[in-house]
C-alpha cells in the first residue's frame, strides 16, 4: 500500500514525478491510500448517511452515468435528490483524482454506476461466492470485461468515525500461479450459451471465464483464505483509497458508509500494459484469452 498526504482531489501540489510514481505503483497492483482526503458532506445531506434509507435487498444505492437514475434508494423524492446530489459530485471528484494521476486515463476510461453503500460489511453476505470478506479478484459473473480493467475508488464516510477494514493479500501472479490449476478449460459453446440464455450481457470471452473461476475458486478454498500471504488494512474514515480491483486481492471486513465509483479501462490505454490481468495470465497460460 502506498500512503499519500495530498489533501485536495485534484493533487495540486503534487509534482509530476510523484504523479508518475503513483501511477507505476497503481498499475503495479498497490493500493494508493489518501490518508486524508475526505469527501466532505453538507448539512442537510449529514441525514442520508443512515441505513435506514438502503433496500436491504441491495447492496447499495447507484447513480447510474447518467446523473440522473437512482437506483436502491427507499426514501421520498426529496431525499432522493440530496442523495444524486452527493453521489454525483463524489463522481465529479474521484474522476478528478484519477485524471490527476492517470491524466492518459481520461478519454479512455467508461464511467460505471457510482454508488453509496450504507449497510454494514458485517451485514452483507448472503452465499460464499458473494461473501466479500473472503480474499477475491473482482470478477462480473453477468457483466463480461472483455480484457478492461476495473479501477475503483473508494472513501470511507463514516459519521462515527469507524474505520473500513481490508484484508489484502498476494500480488496477482502469485495468486494465479496458486489457482490456475483449479480453472477448468473454457468452452466457446457455453460461453455463447450462457449469453443467449441472457445469463450474460455479452460473450463471456476465455479472459472473463478465466476472472470469474480464479474469483470463485479463491472464495471457495478456506485454506487458501487462511494461510495465503496477507495483512489487515484500516481506512480510517474521511481517507481514500484507489486500486485496480481487478488486481489487487482484497476482503472486506469491517465498515459502513462508503462511496464507490468503478471505471473501466482498455488495456491498451494503460501506461504498462503488460502489468495488466489479462497479459499476466497470457504469459502463464501460453495463449491469448481475448481470441475473437
Ligand atoms: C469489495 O469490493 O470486495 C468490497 C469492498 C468494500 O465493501 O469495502
Ligand atoms: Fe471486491
Amino acid at each position: 500500500m502506498v500512503q499519500i498526504q495530498s489533501t485536495d482531489w485534484s493533487l495540486d501540489a503534487a509534482s509530476q514525478d510523484e504523479r508518475a510514481h503513483w501511477l507505476a505503483q497503481l498499475e503495479h497492483g498497490k493500493v494508493l491510500h489518501f490518508v486524508q482526503l475526505p469527501f466532505l458532506l453538507q448539512q442537510q445531506e449529514l441525514a442520508f448517511v443512515n441505513e435506514r434509507y438502503a433496500d436491504p435487498k441491495r447492496k447499495n444505492i447507484s447513480l447510474n452515468a447518467d446523473g440522473v437514475t437512482l437506483l436502491g434508494a427507499t426514501s421520498d423524492a426529496d431525499a432522493q435528490s440530496h442523495m444524486r446530489n452527493l453521489i454525483a459530485r463524489f463522481r465529479a471528484q474521484s474522476l478528478a483524482l484519477v485524471h490527476a494521476i492517470a491524466p492518459n486515463y481520461r478519454n479512455a476510461m467508461r464511467v460505471a454506476p457510482t454508488s453509496l453503500r450504507l449497510q454494514a460489511v458485517q451485514n452483507r453476505a448472503t452465499s460464499w461466492r458473494k461473501d466479500d470478506s473472503r480474499l477475491h479478484v473482482d470478477a462480473f459473473p453477468s457483466r463480461p470485461n472483455q480484457g478492461e480493467r476495473i479501477l475503483r475508488v473508494f472513501t470511507n464516510i463514516n459519521p462515527a468515525g469507524q474505520p473500513r477494514v481490508w484484508r489484502l493479500g498476494e500480488p496477482f501472479e502469485a495468486m494465479a500461479q496458486h489457482m490456475l490449476g483449479h480453472v477448468p478449460a473454457y468452452k466457446p459453446w457455453q460461453a455463447r450459451m450462457l449469453h443467449r440464455l441472457h445469463v450474460t450481457k455479452s460473450l463471456r470471452s476465455e479472459y472473463d471465464h478465466t476472472m470469474l473461476h480464479l474469483h470463485d475458486q479463491m472464495k471457495a478454498d478456506m485454506v487458501y483464505q487462511k494461510n495465503v500471504a496477507q495483512r489487515t488494512v484500516s481506512f480510517a474514515a474521511g481517507s481514500t483509497w484507489v486500486c485496480f480491483s481487478d488486481q489487487v486481492s482484497h476482503a472486506a471486513m469491517a465498515g459502513q458508509y462508503m462511496l464507490e465509483q468503478t471505471l473501466h479501462l482498455p488495456v491498451d490505454k494503460m501506461h504498462e500494459p503488460s502489468r495488466a490481468p489479462l497479459h499476466a495470465l497470457e504469459r502463464m497460460l501460453g495463449h491469448p484469452l481475448m481470441a475473437a
